[in-house]
């Protein structure tokens, strides 16, 4: 089919959820190919999931084994690939611990949402602070979670039990917890409203503030995760030292294929009716599922795919990918004025423009460059952490000439 015979049946049979653009039909490593057989660099990366390329050897052989071997069997089971999973993100956290599996990013939340109120629930405690500016997800109790009112908007009342507070304002957070405070969720970089890392001061000062008031300290490492600041945890990059009691993920673990993830402290210990607890044991039988979540084929793909960063050291190799185009992107600074500021942890990179950055989204697609806003004046850059020295260059390349 062409693109635009794609978009005739889009604009007919699915509802207009989104602001879309290209019909996408293929894609090896960075790159991929629309309807119409035109070639991009792709630096979307699926928006930050597709951490080893389109189409990677190692996804495909995980997918086609597993899929062969065992696809579902319902969380009424045991199986091998979910146990080997949550054992390899406890390892990776560094931290004791246990993992839930879902499906995606919003709904991963939601379970941190139900951990904070199971915690909190015998003090008469529920209320989640989050930040202004975050973003985490789409379900109902993820807009009220949001810091941004657009989210929100038309789908009011919200759900009661979250409050914002200024991001990296630690003054701001403890000012802010009140009697029915139970936990506080931040994205230790966050990535929808334009690539903002959180300070090590505020995650190391929030994490003291949670000790002082019997709080939990939640990550949102949804979009941050998967290695792309170059430790496997994006807070691991900015306070290595950190010790969370919860954690979201999703995107990139699956490389593409839908995979959502708590992670919560064994740790922190919690008082409950039947004596002390860790909290990673809270959620007890009938207290939280998912049918499809963790299933062996998510599994098997999200093993395949942590192996493979480990083994081709893609965790470095994104650090390194990322100083080079913050370098380029500093040097585009110098030429343009446009270009407000360059931040980034990693090969998470936002660029702000002192104007709206559509066109220069659009343009840049048009020359062969995909990217993705964050936010109004901010263009993001969150290639695979595959990339080469020489598709970082011909990306910058293209940046240049939509910024004349
Ligand atoms: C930080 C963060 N949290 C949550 C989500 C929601 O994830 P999903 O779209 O998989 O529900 C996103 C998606 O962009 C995100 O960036």
């Amino acid at each position: 089919m062409t693109t635009n015979e794609i978009v005739a049946l889009f604009n007919r049979y699915v509802m207009p959820t989104y602001g879309r653009s290209l019909a996408i039909v293929r894609g090896k490593g960075a790159k991929c190919w629309d309807a119409d057989g035109k070639e991009y660099l792709d630096f979307g990366g699926g928006v930050a999931v597709n951490i080893l390329g389109h189409s990677h050897p190692a996804i495909v052989r995980a997918l086609k084994q597993q899929a062969a071997t065992l696809i579902h069997c319902s969380n009424l089971y045991h199986s091998e690939p979910q146990g080997l999973l949550a054992k390899k993100l406890v390892e990776l956290a560094g931290i004791e611990g246990k993992c839930f599996f879902c499906n995606s990013g919003a709904e991963a939340n939601e379970g941190l949402y139900k951990l904070a109120r199971k915690f909190g629930h015998d003090t008469g405690r529920y209320e989640v602070l989050t930040m202004e500016g975050s973003f985490h997800g789409r379900t109902l109790a993820g807009i009220a979670a949001t810091g941004q009112e657009k989210v929100k908007k038309g789908f009011e009342p919200m759900p009661d039990g979250f409050r914002h507070v200024p991001f990296n304002d630690l003054d701001a957070a403890r000012a802010a917890v009140g009697p029915k405070t139970s936990a506080i969720l931040l994205e230790p970089v966050q990535g929808e409203s334009g690539i903002k890392p959180a300070t090590r001061e505020f995650l190391m000062g929030l994490r003291q503030l949670c000790d002082e008031k019997n709080l939990l300290l939640m990550l949102d490492e949804v979009q941050c995760g998967n290695g792309r600041t170059g430790r496997f945890f994006g807070f691991q990059s900015i306070a290595p030292e950190l010790k969370p009691d919860a954690i979201s993920m999703a995107k990139g673990i699956g490389g593409g294929f839908p995979i959502g993830i708590i992670w919560s402290s064994g740790l922190r210990k919690v008082a409950t009716a039947d004596g002390e607890k860790p909290l990673c044991d809270i959620l007890s039988p009938g207290m939280h599922a998912s049918t499809f979540g963790g299933t062996p084929l998510a599994c098997a793909v999200g093993l395949a795919v942590i192996a493979t960063v480990e083994q081709k050291n893609l965790m470095a190799k994104a650090a390194a990918r990322g100083k080079r185009l913050v370098r380029g992107l500093k040097a585009l600074q110098k030429i343009f004025s446009c270009i407000k500021e360059v931040r980034s942890l990693g090969l998470m990179i936002g660029v702000e423009l002192d104007r709206e950055v559509k066109d220069t989204v659009a343009k840049c697609a048009t020359a062969g460059l995909l990217l993705i806003p964050a936010g109004t004046h901010t263009f993001r850059l969150a290639p695979p952490l595959t990339i080469s020295n020489a598709e970082a260059d011909q990306a910058l390349a293209i940046i240049e000439k939509a910024l004349v």
